[in-house]
């Protein structure tokens, strides 16, 4: 299956103007030397920078995307971004459910599955994220979480022009602990078999990422395991040394 494949950096809520503007513009000129072969790449930073972002991979093959957005497409929601205003700046994708989201905003899958609908309705792909917790793992409930989790939060119409699955364990974010490629392989096998069970259109093509302590030294094992299509990086993907190797990673496990 020869799926284009996909690394995605979440840069959470790092990043001032200047330095955020240089991350982005060495990462942009690193990316147009890298030929056909290369996976999409795709920045996420904070909101205030997309602007400058987009603006500093503008000559690029880099794409941007939001880290979040209300699943209104506009109102009275203070604070918020809507999904119609990323595309609107020239955002191509948007981060939905991420665990960080669905713990400190206690975002449920449904929120997150409106979420998705409004990206879609948007022109946005929405980078759909599950994933168990540890005493969910270890309590051998990590396939039930993860099969609850990807049903209740794909909104109907999910294909896979419009969606990514980003499969990231919650004890693996942030904490240096990866998931092993056996643990992510299976994982992501049974996202797989979900997508075609739940029909989702072109479920074979869908990109799976994972996530979790993504980092140049275990990318490569990680991209070769099978329907491990790219990875969502936190952060790694700060550094454009770290970053880019795990795009190079990408391109070595093809
Ligand atoms: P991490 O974050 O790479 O820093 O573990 C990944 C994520 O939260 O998307």
């Amino acid at each position: 299956m020869s799926v284009r494949r996909l690394i995605a950096g979440n840069w959470k809520m790092n990043g001032l103007s200047h330095d955020g503007r240089a991350l982005a513009a060495e990462i942009a000129r690193r990316a147009k030397g890298l030929g056909p072969a290369a996976p999409e790449i795709v920045i996420c930073p904070p909101a205030t920078l997309l602007g400058a972002v987009i603006e500093a991979v503008r000559d690029s093959p880099v794409r941007v995307g939001g880290q979040d957005c209300h699943a209104a497409p506009s109102g009275a929601h203070t604070g918020d971004i809507s999904a119609l205003m990323l595309a609107d700046l020239g955002c191509r994708y948007v981060i939905v459910g991420h665990s960080e989201r669905r713990q400190n905003h206690r975002e449920t899958d449904a929120e997150v599955a409106a979420k998705a609908a409004r990206a879609h309705a948007s022109g946005l792909s929405a980078i759909v994220c599950v994933g168990e917790s540890w005493s969910e793992r270890e309590a051998g409930r990590t396939f039930e979480v993860v099969t609850s989790q990807l049903a209740a939060s794909l909104p109907l119409l999910s294909a896979a022009g419009n969606t990514v699955v980003a499969y990231e364990p919650v004890w693996a974010i942030g904490t240096g602990r990866t998931a092993t490629p056996a643990q992510a392989g299976e994982v992501h096998a049974l996202i797989r078999r979900e997508l075609v069970a739940r029909q989702v259109t072109d479920a074979a093509s869908v990109r799976i990422l994972y996530g979790g302590s993504v980092k140049a030294s275990n990318a490569a094992e990680l991209l070769a395991v099978p329907d491990i299509d790219g990875a969502l990086v936190g952060g790694a993907s700060l550094n454009a040394d770290e970053f880019l190797a795990i795009v190079t990673a990408a391109m070595d496990a093809l």
